[in-house]
């Protein structure tokens, strides 16, 4: 790799980056997190890269999902815990319902930083600096609070290291066991319609293990039905952060960003003569760059040829997000582009960040209509293409949060946003929605995989 190194990417302009008032706590810092032991193994990265290849091919479908931003004051094993379950319950789904084979990745364990569209924020005419995320200040609105403080880069690190032992510990220790396949439907969806239509495929399942169980093959002797592997993710925002985990495979020889299974680039930093692309390309871990509605087509050949030199299936994610209104006027000529040039990617829907409104009584939130409406037609333009829609991406949580309106199981008013808006920062689905969308998409997907060839 030409002139690339951990920390090559200082060489260039960089956006959305606090400013630290103490660089010498800051250096510190960052030496402390380099004799930290790597998060993930890059074992496990290239196990993501293969899975991802699969998707690709059309023989898998990409569930990713968690939190907007992670906080340091909602952690707690609940949260986690539910967040795992419904992600069992979605991937679930897609794989009986729409006969496919999920991925799962979370936006979990690292996923603390976030670029904010302006620098400043105003309430009653008083101006602070914004919030960026835990893993930089505080979200409360004080000048103390807003102060980017390097020790949260520790914080960080330590929070990301128990949530990923405990999902490594839930993956691996009998939560995604198939026979428990009942029990991940949460308290607060179980009493709806949702809920029952999720049981009766649960039955569905149970009684497919039965008959399973007596052909021979069972819970004893086939690993499958009982442990899974939920990838991490986060937005590589911080590269100091990301700098100080980046290390070299003693195997391979390669370096990888431990931080987390997969990292993605933000559509608001994904410039080409920029910092984050130039660390990007220099780790070998699968990545995902978010596509907005100002790509123009070379640029994104331009973008693809950078990240992705050697067309490598499964090393590179786009994640469209250009909103309901603008999905079809905007994604055809790039997808088109794209396969006309013959790269292989994967692509997913993000359909959360194009479709952000702000409500009357002032909440930001999302519409349930819109989001499934941008879905659709990401389909839609896959089908007529020829090509294969291979995930989404979404801002969701176990918990029974009042962010996005709409849905029929919820029915969330705007009004009723105020209820419990617990977001740190993006509108989330709810537990409810969130399966709703997953038995839409999981229709959708059969349907779009009985007209590939495989
Ligand atoms: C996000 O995924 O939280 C995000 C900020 O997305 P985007 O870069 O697409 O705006
Ligand atoms: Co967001």
């Amino acid at each position: 790799m030409n002139n690339w190194n951990p920390d090559s990417w200082r060489d260039f302009p960089i956006k959305q980056q606090p400013q630290y008032p103490d660089l010498d706590k800051l250096i510190k810092v960052e030496e402390e997190l380099k004799s930290y032991p790597p998060l993930i193994f890059a074992g496990e990265a290239l196990k993501l890269k293969e899975n991802l290849a699969d998707v690709v091919n059309g023989k898998a479908f990409l569930l990713q999902g968690g939190d907007c931003a992670e906080s340091f004051s909602q952690f707690n094993a609940n949260n986690i815990k539910d967040l795992f379950k419904v992600m069992m319950q979605m991937a679930v789904v897609l794989t009986f319902a729409g006969s496919c084979p999920v991925v799962k990745v979370g936006r979990i364990a690292g996923q603390f930083a976030k670029p904010r569209s302006a620098d400043f924020e105003e309430i009653n005419g008083i101006s602070l600096p914004s919030y960026r995320g835990d893993i930089i200040n505080d979200i409360e609105f004080t000048q103390k609070g807003r102060i980017p403080k390097a020790k949260r880069l520790l914080k960080a690190y330590n929070q990301s290291a128990a949530t990923l032992n405990l999902l490594r510990a839930f993956a691996r220790g009998g939560m995604a066991n198939l026979n428990q396949v009942h029990s991940w439907n949460l308290d607060f969806v179980k009493d709806n319609t949702l809920g029952s239509k999720y049981d009766d495929l649960a039955t569905k399942i149970s009684d497919t293990l039965s008959f399973m169980k007596s052909c021979g093959i069972t819970t004893e002797n086939t690993i499958q039905l009982t442990q899974t592997t939920l990838f991490t993710s986060h937005e590589a925002l911080l590269l100091n952060y990301e700098e100080a985990l980046t290390r070299k495979d003693s195997i391979t020889g390669d370096w990888f960003n431990c931080a987390a299974h997969m990292l993605w680039i933000g559509d608001r930093t994904r410039d080409l003569s920029q910092a984050h692309i130039e660390y990007f390309r220099g780790i070998k871990n699968p990545i995902g760059c978010k596509v907005g509605p100002s790509m123009k087509e070379d640029e994104l050949i331009r973008l693809i040829d950078a990240l992705n030199p050697d067309n490598e299936a499964g090393r590179l994610n786009l994640i469209v997000r250009m909103g309901n209104e603008k999905i079809a006027d905007l994604f055809p000529k790039l997808l088109k582009k794209v396969s006309q040039e013959g790269k292989n990617i994967l692509w997913s829907c993000d359909p959360m960040h194009g479709n952000t409104i702000k409500a009357s009584n002032s909440y930001k939130t999302r519409d349930f209509d819109a989001i499934l409406g941008e879905v659709k037609q990401f389909f839609q333009i896959h089908k007529t293409q020829g090509t294969y829609a291979g995930g989404i991406h979404l801002e969701m949580t176990g918990q029974n949060v009042t962010e996005c309106t709409g849905s029929t199981s919820s029915a969330i008013t705007q009004e009723a946003l105020a209820k419990r808006y617990h977001t740190q920062c993006d509108p989330r689905l709810n537990a409810d929605q969130a399966l709703e969308l997953s038995f839409m998409i999981a229709q959708t997907l059969k349907d779009a995989r009985k007209d590939l060839v495989l």
